[in-house]
Order: C-alpha cells, then sequence, then structure tokens
C-alpha cells in the first residue's frame, strides 16, 4: 500500500479521507460559529453513544432523527474530507464531531460561545477498543500484537496521537464555561443524571418523559439495533462490548501495570480524578 498514514504536526492521520491540506484549513480557517455544539474525544471512549445523546435531546427525546439520518450527517466529524464539506453545508445550529488533539482544533474556538463537550474514558478500555478497531477498520495499519501496540499507544504513535495529550491538552479547558467533560463510565453508571447534566449545559430543559426517551433510545441494545447509528452500511462492526473494564479481559498483568506506570507518569500534573483511578 502506498500511504497508511502521515503525520502532520506530529500526530499520526490515516492517508484515506484526511489531507494535511483539509487539517489546516481546518485549524486556522473553519470558523466556529457561536450555535455550534462540539463533541469531542479521543477515538474509542464514546463519541457515537455522546453523538446518539446529543441527537436525541436536539430532537427532545424523538427517535425520528436518529432512525432517519445517518449519524455521520447528523454530526460530521469536521477533520476528514467527506465530514469537513459535510460541516461546511451543515445548516445552523451545527452538531459536529471531532477526535483532533486541542492543538490542531479550529482556532476560531477561542472566539466563539461554541460548546464542547468532551467525553473520556478509561485508557486501558481505549486501547483495547483501539486494538480490535484496528484490525477490522481498513483505515488503520494492522496493530500487530498487543503487546507491540500497547508501546505505539503509550507514546502516540497511533492515529490521532497520544490519548494522554489528548486528554491533559482538552481538560486545560475545564472551568471554560462552554467546556463540559464527562465520561463513558459516568454515562454508564447514571445515563440519565447524565443526560440531565447535558441538557442543563447545553440550556435544553427537557420534560422527565423526554429525558427517559433519550435514555431508551441511546441504550446499547438500541444503538445496535439501528441500522442508522451501527455503522453496518460501511460495513464494519463498531460494537464490540459496550462495557466498562473489558480490558481485564484482554490485558495480562504486566500490560496493565505498564499502561498504570505510563498513565500516572503522563497525567500527574492534571489535579483531577476520574472513576477509573
Ligand atoms: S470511534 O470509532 O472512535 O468513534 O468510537 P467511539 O464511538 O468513540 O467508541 C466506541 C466504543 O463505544 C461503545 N459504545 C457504547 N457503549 C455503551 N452504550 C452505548 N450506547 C454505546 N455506543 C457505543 C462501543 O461498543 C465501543 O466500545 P467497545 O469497548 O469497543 O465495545
Amino acid at each position: 500500500m502506498a500511504c497508511e498514514y502521515f503525520t502532520h504536526k506530529g500526530v499520526l492521520f490515516p492517508c484515506l479521507d484526511y489531507s494535511p491540506e483539509n487539517l489546516s484549513y481546518v485549524e486556522n480557517e473553519f470558523q466556529v460559529q457561536d450555535d455550534d455544539i462540539f463533541n469531542i474525544t479521543y477515538p474509542k471512549s464514546g463519541t457515537n453513544w455522546m453523538l446518539e445523546i446529543l441527537s436525541l435531546i436536539r430532537s427532545d427525546g424523538d427517535p425520528g432523527w436518529v432512525r432517519s439520518v445517518v449519524n455521520w450527517d447528523r454530526a460530521p466529524w469536521v477533520e476528514n474530507g467527506p465530514g469537513l464539506e459535510a460541516a461546511l453545508k451543515y445548516p445552523p445550529p451545527r452538531l459536529l464531531c471531532s477526535h483532533l488533539p486541542v492543538q490542531l482544533f479550529p482556532k476560531s474556538l477561542q472566539r466563539s460561545k461554541a460548546k464542547i463537550i468532551y467525553t473520556l474514558r478509561c485508557p486501558k478500555d481505549v486501547l483495547v477498543s483501539l486494538y480490535h478497531f484496528s484490525k477490522i477498520l481498513r483505515l488503520f495499519k494492522e496493530p500487530g500484537s498487543l503487546d507491540s501496540f500497547l508501546e505505539d499507544f503509550l507514546s502516540g504513535n497511533v492515529v490521532y496521537g497520544s490519548s494522554f495529550d489528548h486528554v491533559t491538552g482538552w481538560m486545560g479547558l475545564k472551568g471554560n464555561e462552554n467546556f463540559f467533560s464527562i465520561t463513558y463510565e459516568e454515562l454508564q453508571q447514571d445515563l440519565q443524571g447524565s443526560v440531565r447534566r447535558i441538557c442543563h449545559f447545553l440550556g435544553k430543559e427537557l420534560s422527565e418523559e423526554q429525558v427517559a426517551a433519550v435514555v431508551e433510545n441511546a441504550s446499547f441494545q438500541s444503538m445496535k439495533g439501528n441500522k442508522m447509528s451501527n455503522f453496518s452500511q460501511i460495513p464494519y462492526p463498531l460494537w464490540f462490548a459496550g462495557i466498562c473494564g473489558d480490558w481485564r479481559n484482554h490485558l495480562s498483568e504486566a500490560q496493565s501495570q505498564r499502561l498504570d506506570t505510563v498513565y500516572q507518569e503522563r497525567m500527574q500534573g492534571l489535579d483531577l480524578t476520574f472513576p477509573w483511578d
């Protein structure tokens, strides 16, 4: 294969659907609008789940939109070619996704009131999910052994770069009134309460019935059965376990400890604790 990945400003991207020109355009020229809502994540951290929740909140819990429009059109990924094209045509108010690290995100965010929802996940589950995903998605290189992929993951030698840099970069915005962060684990533990908190952040109050409809239609089973949300049209399975702690079924004690050591080194400056700490 001629080109699988390229490096842009120190971060790896797949050649398919991505280009340095588009990434530069997104960073320097893309105009963030005040009424934009951004769903931002490091890959495999709950992007599509949050996309579904945000879509359902937008439609007051009515599943009509999520069942009739495919997820990548409801909230395009701004940094890839088709996503950028869709984002530029999207009638306001836009719902957009991005896996970009903060330093490559559109600079115009700084001058806008756009809302950012940042979802994080236990890095061990991210690693395992990304490893399985890399084996099947043609956008990604064959990941090799789990041991070698672990080292790539820890050093940031994977698509979208280091998860630790991603988290520390975006969490630097914590405290900003237009920034809201939540974990995949919180969504799992209390989806109803999480939906209420997200609604509150968005300034959109839903009734009890509407919140219940969001929760029901954003469940793993509902999304798995919805062809507009389950990526069956590409086709590749997005869906593996959809649980917290699946890493225990895949990582050896040594691999788990190796990740712990690097995680502690890299995250110690961040004065925050997460459900997996
Ligand atoms: S991607 O491809 O990077 O955008 O992937 P992303 O959507 O961020 O993460 C995929 C993981 O999220 C799980 N998922 C869910 N878990 C619980 N409930 C719901 N509704 C849900 N939707 C998606 C999905 O199963 C992937 O996790 P793993 O551990 O691989 O199963």
